[in-house]
C-alpha cells in the first residue's frame, strides 16, 4: 500500500503537467461576460485590493492554494510559495497535515520564519478530521502556526484512490465538533468537485463562515487518482474523471448564504479571480498554477506569475469602473446559458 509521502510525491509529480486536466468539463467562468465601462472614471493607482478573509487582510484577493507537506519536497516549495505570499500580502495554505498527525517533525510545514504575517491556512481531510481527537487537531494548528484550517470533502477522489477511504459517515458531526473546539476560523473545502448549495446551506446552519469551492474545471482530483490507480478502480476514474459542479456554478449556487467564498479550481488568470468575485466569491486561489510556475523557475517564477494575477484583477477592476474587488458584484455582468442553469 502507498504511503502518504509516495503518494504526497506521486501528486507533484502528475500535476506538473496538463494530463490531470478536466477532459471536457469548463469552470464556467469563462460564461461571465463582464461588461466593459469606458468611462470608469477610475486611475489605476485608486484601485485599492485590500480584502478581508478569515478575519484577516490581505492586499489583494488571492490565495496559493494547498499542495503539499509532508515529503522533503514539500519543505522548498512550501517555504518558497509562503515567501510569494509574504512579499505580496497573499494567502497560502498547506497541503494535507495527515502527516503531522503522526510525526510532529514531518517536512513542509514550517514556513513563519520567511512568512510571519500570511494568512496561513493549515488542511486536514474530513476523514482524517474524524478520527483524529480534537488535541490532536489542536496541536497540528500550533505546530505549524496556521490562521485557519481548512477542512477538505473529497469523496470522489477517495474512492478512485488506491487504498483510499470509502466511508464518509459523520462528517457534518465533525466539522461541528472543529467549529466549537478549535480556536481559529474552519474552512470547509473540497479538492476538485465543488461544493453544492445544500453543502454549503448545512455548513452556514454550523456557524463556518467561510468555504473553498475548490471546483470542476481545472484540476481532476478524479484524474489525478486514475493515473495513479490499479485497474480496480481504472475504469471507475475514467468514468467519473470529469465529475462535479464546475467552479463558477459553485460560486454561483453559494450565493447569498453569507459565506465567504473562495473560489479554486481551474482558476488560471486575473480576470478569472475577477469573474469568480462578480459572482460572489470573496478571492480566488490558485493551486497547480504556481506549481507549475515554480517547477519552471522557483521562487522568482512563483512570484512573477502571482504578480500578472494581481495586475489581472486590478485591470478588471478598473474596466468595470470597480475601486475594490468588492464592488465587481455589483459591476453589470451577461452570464451565458449553461452557468445561469446553476443559479439557486
Ligand atoms: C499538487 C497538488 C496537491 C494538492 N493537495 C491538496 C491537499 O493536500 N489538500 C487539499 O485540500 N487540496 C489539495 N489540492 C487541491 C488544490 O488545493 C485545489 O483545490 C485544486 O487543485 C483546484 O485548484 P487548481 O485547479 O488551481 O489546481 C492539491 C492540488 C495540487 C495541484
Amino acid at each position: 500500500m502507498p504511503n502518504h509521502s509516495d503518494r504526497k510525491a506521486d501528486h507533484l509529480d502528475l500535476c506538473a503537467s496538463d494530463q490531470v486536466a478536466f477532459k471536457a468539463k469548463t469552470t464556467l467562468l469563462e460564461q461571465v461576460q463582464l461588461v466593459h465601462d469606458a468611462l470608469p472614471e477610475l486611475a489605476v493607482s485608486d484601485i485599492d485590493l485590500t480584502t478581508q478573509l478569515c478575519g484577516r487582510t490581505l492586499q489583494a484577493p488571492l490565495v496559493i492554494s494547498a499542495m503539499t507537506g509532508g515529503v522533503d519536497r514539500a519543505d522548498a516549495i512550501n517555504r518558497d510559495l509562503a515567501q510569494v505570499a509574504q512579499e505580496l500580502g497573499l494567502g497560502f495554505g498547506f497541503g494535507s497535515m495527515r502527516p503531522l498527525l503522526e510525526d510532529p517533525k514531518a517536512a513542509g510545514y514550517r514556513v513563519r520564519e520567511v512568512a510571519p504575517d500570511i494568512l496561513l491556512f493549515g488542511n486536514l481531510g474530513i476523514v482524517q478530521a474524524r478520527d483524529a481527537s480534537d488535541q490532536q487537531i489542536v496541536d497540528l494548528i500550533g505546530i505549524s502556526d496556521c490562521n485557519a484550517l481548512c477542512v477538505h470533502l473529497n469523496p470522489a477522489m477517495e474512492v478512485i484512490q488506491p487504498g483510499g477511504d470509502n466511508d464518509f459517515r459523520g462528517g457534518l458531526d465533525t466539522l461541528a465538533r472543529l467549529h466549537e473546539v478549535l480556536n481559529v476560523p474552519v474552512v470547509v473545502k473540497e479538492t476538485g468537485c465543488g461544493l453544492s448549495r445544500g453543502v454549503g446551506q448545512r455548513v452556514a446552519a454550523l456557524g463556518i463562515q467561510t468555504v473553498d469551492v475548490s471546483g470542476a474545471g481545472g484540476t481532476s482530483w478524479v484524474g489525478v487518482e486514475t493515473l495513479r490507480a490499479r485497474a480496480a478502480t481504472q475504469r471507475l476514474g475514467e468514468l467519473y474523471w470529469d465529475w462535479g459542479i464546475p467552479t463558477g456554478a459553485s460560486v454561483l449556487q453559494l450565493q447569498g448564504l453569507g459565506l465567504e467564498i473562495i473560489a479554486t479550481g481551474g482558476v488560471r488568470n486575473g480576470l478569472d479571480v475577477a469573474r469568480a468575485l462578480a459572482l460572489g466569491a470573496t478571492a480566488g486561489g490558485i493551486a497547480r498554477g504556481f506549481l507549475i510556475a515554480w517547477n519552471d523557475g522557483g521562487q522568482k517564477a512563483a512570484h512573477q506569475a502571482a504578480a500578472e494575477v494581481i495586475s489581472e484583477i486590478r485591470l478588471a477592476c478598473l474596466l468595470t469602473g470597480s475601486r475594490t474587488p468588492q464592488d465587481l458584484v455589483k459591476a453589470p455582468k451577461f452570464l451565458g446559458p449553461e452557468l445561469v442553469q446553476w443559479r439557486p
